[in-house]
């Protein structure tokens, strides 16, 4: 017998700034509000069988207990952490400490611009970083999750 498939239920953070997408540096970040990424996102999620919930805050503090309220309740996450990236050991921590499969994303190439955002502190406790592909980093994001937890599912 078949059983039905598993709704994934993933989280979808957005960091400091991230409010700010389609006025902030468009030639960086593009053109989009957050709402219009947002619901991108979540089409796209609804077609890959998953659901998202989104948060964004500008403050770290908030982020961390965002991720402590609903991790229990979600199967991944994707983040962006913004410029928390290059500096949130906190961040990092909340991340490990709940063993929530997690993969960094950034709309634009962290490689390619200052030299501060090469480094990234988030990295090492995420399953994949996603970097530079506007939007679509978010999407990519998704099916690594996906078929992360595929795999783990059996
Ligand atoms: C970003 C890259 C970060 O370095 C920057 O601080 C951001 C956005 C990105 O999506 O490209 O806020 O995470």
């Amino acid at each position: 017998m078949r059983y039905p498939k598993k709704t994934v239920r993933l989280l979808c953070v957005h960091g400091p700034n991230l409010n700010l997408l389609g006025v902030r540096e468009p030639g960086i970040y593009g053109s989009k509000t957050l709402a219009e990424l947002n619901r991108e996102i979540r089409s796209y999620a609804a077609s890959r069988g998953v659901e998202c919930r989104f948060y964004q805050s500008n403050h770290e503090g908030r982020i961390i207990d965002f991720i402590h309220r609903h991790f229990r309740e979600a199967d991944g996450m994707v983040i962006n952490p913004g410029a928390l990236t290059h500096t949130s050991y906190s961040l990092r921590d909340a991340i490990s400490g709940t063993a929530l499969p997690t993969v960094e994303v950034h709309l634009s190439d962290i490689h390619k611009r200052e030299s501060f955002r090469r480094i990234s502190v988030i990295m090492p406790v995420c399953i994949k970083q996603i970097s530079g592909y506007g939007e679509k980093s978010y999407l990519k994001g998704i099916d690594v999750l996906v078929e992360r937890l595929k795999k783990t599912s059996g």
